[in-house]
């Protein structure tokens, strides 16, 4: 089993971005966290970021092909993207919605997605653990 985590926009610069809401973990060490926690659970994880919607738009065609579950931080496309949704809609397997930073307590318009009624779960507030955790609920899902 291969689990895909997907980041959108400005995701890539996590650990100088706003540190106060994202935290100070790098990108490269989220995606090394990803990396080791599918070494510790037997799965390969492969972590990719994009600021293009096209590139998501074709991973998730990749991704649904392939039936791969998703871990996905759509970042803002997540409150207005129906490409990004109309992608994530065809995926074939589990998709999880995740947040590094609790949307809910933050400004209005980020209490709208545009994924929330089409993933599987929707993790938010957790911080970069919230990664390793999804991914761990993926790889140990009955049935899999
Ligand atoms: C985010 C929350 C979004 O509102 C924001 O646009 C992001 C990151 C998060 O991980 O908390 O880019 O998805």
């Amino acid at each position: 089993m291969k689990v895909l985590v997907l980041n959108g926009p400005n995701l890539g610069r996590l650990g100088t971005r706003e540190p106060s809401v994202y935290g100070s973990t790098s990108y490269a060490d989220l995606v090394a966290l990803c990396e080791q926690a599918g070494r510790d659970l037997g799965v390969e994880v492969e972590v990719r970021q994009t600021d293009h919607e096209g590139e998501m738009v074709g991973w998730l065609h990749e991704a649904a092909d392939a039936s791969w579950p998703v871990v996905l931080n759509a970042g803002a496309w997540t409150h207005y993207s129906i490409a990004v949704r109309d992608a994530a809609s065809q995926l074939t397997a589990d998709l999880v919605e995740l947040h590094i930073s609790n949307v809910h307590k933050r400004e209005p318009f980020r209490h709208t997605s545009y994924l929330s009624d089409i993933a599987t779960a929707v993790m938010a507030g957790l911080g970069v653990a919230g990664y390793p955790l999804a991914i761990r609920w993926l790889a140990e899902k009955p049935g899999r």
